[in-house]
């Protein structure tokens, strides 16, 4: 059976990385990989291009396609836009209409990377975490929401912090199935101490572990979870929470392991079709330079082979080719330290598609 994939490659260095992945991705038809790739448009891009950040063709397409590889968006260049015009409305608009739920980001630290951390290595070596970032829901969704004029003459902004039951129960059990595959601990991170809501979060993920009984479930307020990241990351395994506090928090997770330019993520609606993208942003700095690192993109890749083509044999040979390279000593500057080869973009994609074809 042929897979549709559709390639969003963006704003910034978005195409410059998605150009290596989709490489990478074709060159796993030579191992019997069947799959037709379709471009589109999202984000600044769309918006210079049609006038807006989520044209309705783009939707079709990924509607009709069973996985969606997306590069990055924004950049300072649409910054002035209304907020309903913004490239990111066309990643969220994306989230919301394939109703994607559910947002993996794994902070894995690659043993060649140990010096890269701004971590010591006795604090981050042999790191492997999983975040479940819930993600169509809460604060970033919540009505109402606006900016609007009080009595008194000044303006006041607002967002409403909303979870249903079924929401958090949804995203739990995305949780707790992730750790049955992996250390059987969960925790889930809120602010019940402060926030209704989450303190509503803490109960329907207690009583959703009653199903898992074989998973360890503790709770932990986001700040303490902040500090805890960079105090002692390893007590982790999976750690589920709310759209807001997942989106500070992988970023966080993100950093221990040398770069943010390294991880992907899978975003999965309730039949595992699903949305990969590295976690990093569309870095407008060095775009155009040649010199980003393509790997989160390119282990993005990995994710969709596993969550939706369900092919893990092919995902993790995409894992130790990206292992490979990084065995010969190639890095990006991102991840660059003394006595590593510095490459470029177009170099790792092409030394990770060798180690493929070997
Ligand atoms: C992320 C990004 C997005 C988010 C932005 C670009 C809307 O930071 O995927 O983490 O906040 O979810
Ligand atoms: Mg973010």
């Amino acid at each position: 059976m042929s897979h549709k994939v559709l390639v969003l490659p963006g704003d910034g260095i978005g195409p410059e990385i998605m150009a290596e992945a989709v490489k990478v991705l074709e060159s796993l038809r030579s191992d019997g990989l069947e799959i037709e790739i379709e471009h589109g448009l999202v984000g600044g891009a769309a918006y210079d291009a049609v006038g807006t950040p989520l044209p309705e063709e783009t939707l079709r397409l990924a509607r009709a396609a069973d996985a969606v590889l997306l590069g990055a968006v924004g950049g300072p260049k649409w910054e002035s836009l209304d907020i309903a015009l913004r490239p990111e409305k066309g990643l969220l608009g994306l989230r919301s209409e394939l109703g994607l739920f559910a947002n993996l980001r794994p902070a894995l630290l690659y043993p060649q990377l140990v010096s890269a951390s701004s971590l010591k290595a006795e604090v981050v070596s042999g790191l492997d975490l999983m975040i479940v970032r819930e993600l169509t829901g809460g604060i970033y969704f919540g009505q109402p929401r606006g900016i609007r004029m009080r009595a008194d003459g000044q303006r006041e902004g607002f967002n409403t912090l909303i979870y249903s039951e079924s929401e958090i129960r949804r995203i739990a059990r995305v949780a707790f199935e992730t750790a049955m595959k992996r250390g059987r601990r969960v925790c889930s991170v809120d602010k019940a101490n402060v926030l209704e809501c989450t303190e509503l979060w803490r109960e329907v993920v207690s009583a959703v572990a009653k199903d898992y009984p074989q998973v360890s479930l503790t709770h932990m307020y986001v700040d303490n979870a902040a500090m805890q990241l960079v105090r002692a990351p390893k007590q982790f395994d999976v750690i589920v929470t709310t759209n807001m506090f997942g989106d500070i928090l992988s970023d966080e997770a993100a950093m221990l392991t040398g770069s943010i330019g390294m991880l992907p993520s899978a975003s999965l609606d309730a039949a595992n079709k699903g949305m990969y993208e590295p976690i990093h942003g569309s870095a407008p700095d060095i775009a155009g330079k040649g010199i980003a690192n393509p790997l989160g993109t390119v282990l993005s890749v990995a994710m969709l082979l596993r969550y939706t083509l369900d092919r893990p044999d092919l995902a993790l040979r995409v894992e130790h080719a990206v292992a490979a390279a990084l065995d010969q000593g190639l890095r990006t500057t991102d991840i660059y330290t003394d006595g590593c080869s510095r490459v470029g973009t177009a170099q790792m994609g092409a030394a990770v598609v060798e180690v493929l074809r070997r």
